[in-house]
């Protein structure tokens, strides 16, 4: 096809054509449907809270279930996040629910991080389904999204106000969660001091730019009950799953001495509301929230802080495949720079050590020089000391011959005069009997 034709084909209108009968395209809903409910569905709650506040509670009542808890105990040293996942059924319709709990979540004398590991696992649930978003062999189908769809936030009934803890901890968690705010255990506060805090606790989101999930009012079927619902915000809840006779019939109640709080009675507190609001008309658009919105987000930044742009500097589109291969050049010559460096680097080291050697060697041949004149000198010393002794030694020969000669002449004198007188034997005893290499003399 030419170009010209190309154009005029796609600047052409969509013209409405009627059907001569019926096709059967007419089904495509019922198909989604089909393959909606054979996939089955996950949905994803996180429970942020402080400890004992009825979290558990809560999410038994909803789901009409006893799921395992474990009472958490005051003394975390950090929040930790507990995952549980269930598999449910309603119908033919399987559900895999993911709780999680915030353990420990206000029990730390210093709150400043607790916030952190809540944020830090919503990131990793995203980013694991990034990775296999990115993965080349994607298997999305049968993947199990752990991405939390939506954030109950259970404020203590104080009466009050908020405390900073929960301020910092939505602002921190807004841009990245659904957040429906909820107020535990509704029937410790009477209802005049319900209304004034329920009043208190949006008016400070609002002053602190906390931004909470919106019940949509864009789908005209639900408009009207949703836009409802947003001005009951937040919830005020009770939980229960103890069972009490009311009338002729068992209902969820909390009892006291002084009456029954009936969890699903609408006079008595939201969670009716709340069950309707989270499970029944909205917990597609919280999934579909949580994947357009909040992952998208989180998708952008992410891909963004790696360098991908979908524009280039001078706003023109830039595809993948170029980014990856600037980034590949970029790399690539950084790879290069690093190698120079590091060459550089290395011969450097080369020369220095190669001088210090060369220095240390020219020390060593002093050294050497110098112990060579020393031993020079100590020879040559040794050398005419043994001379001297040889000039004594000889002068001691030839003085002993001298004296042997002396000897043997008066032995043969006096063999001659045998009577010879007591002096001369003294004189002749009395002849040297050492001599002294020093002084070079005879000594008695
Ligand atoms: P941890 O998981 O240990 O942090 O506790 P939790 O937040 O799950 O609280 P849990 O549901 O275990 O409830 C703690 C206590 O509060 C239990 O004794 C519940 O019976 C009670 N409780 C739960 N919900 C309510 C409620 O709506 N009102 C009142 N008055 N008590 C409640
Ligand atoms: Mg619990």
């Amino acid at each position: 096809m030419a170009a010209t034709d190309l154009e005029r084909f796609s600047n052409e209108e969509k013209r409405n054509l009627s059907l001569g009968g019926h096709v059967g395209f007419d089904s495509l809903p019922d198909q989604l449907v089909s393959k909606s409910v054979t996939q089955g569905f996950s949905f994803n709650i996180l429970c942020v809270g402080e400890t004992g506040i009825g979290k558990s509670t809560l999410m038994n009542t909803l789901f009409n279930t006893t799921f395992e808890t474990e009472e958490a105990s005051h003394y975390e040293s950090a929040v930790r996040l507990r995952p549980r996942t269930y598999d449910l059924q309603e119908s033919n319709v399987h559900l895999k629910l993911t709780i999680v709990d915030a353990v420990g979540f206000g029990d730390q004398i210093n709150k400043d991080e607790s916030y952190r590991p809540i944020v830090e696992y919503i990131d990793t649930q995203f980013e694991n389904y990034l990775q296999e978003e990115l993965k080349i062999r994607r298997s999305l189908f049968d993947y199990h999204d752990t991405r939390i769809h939506v954030c109950l936030y259970f404020i203590t009934p104080t009466g009050h106000s908020l405390k900073s803890l929960d301020l910092v901890t939505m602002k921190k968690l807004d841009s990245k969660v659904n957040i429906i705010p909820i107020i535990a255990k509704a029937d410790t506060i009477s209802k005049s001091e319900l209304h004034k805090f329920k009043i208190k606790i949006m008016s400070e989101l609002v002053s602190n730019g906390v931004q909470i999930y919106q019940f949509p009012t864009d789908d005209e079927a639900v408009a009207e009950i949703n836009s409802v619902m947003n001005a009951h915000l937040p919830f005020a809840v009770v939980g229960s799953t103890e069972e009490v006779k009311v009338g002729n019939k068992l209902v969820r109640a909390r009892q006291y001495p002084w009456g029954v709080v009936q969890v699903e009675n609408e006079s008595h507190c939201d969670f009716v509301k709340l069950r309707e609001m989270l499970i029944r008309v909205n917990m597609e658009d919280l999934r579909e929230q949580t994947h357009t919105r909040h992952y998208e987000l989180y998708r952008r930044c992410k891909l963004e802080e790696m360098g991908f742009k979908d524009t280039d500097p001078d706003s023109q589109p830039f595809s993948l495949q170029e980014t990856y291969e600037t980034k590949r050049k970029e790399f690539l010559g950084e790879l290069q720079r690093k190698e120079e460096e590091m060459r550089q680097m290395f011969v450097n080291k080369v020369k220095e050590t190669e001088a210090e050697l060369k220095e240390k060697e020219r020390e060593l041949h002093e050294k050497f020089e110098h112990l060579k004149r020393i031993h020079q000198e100590e020879k040559r010393k040794v050398e005419e000391k043994r001379k001297e002794l040889e000039e004594e030694m000889n002068a001691f020969n030839r003085r002993k011959v001298a004296v042997e000669t002396l000897q043997s002449q008066s032995l043969q004198a006096t063999s001659q005069q045998p009577l010879k007188k007591d002096k001369d034997k003294k004189n002749f005893f009395s002849l040297p009997s050492a001599y002294s290499i020093t002084t070079g003399r005879y000594v008695n």
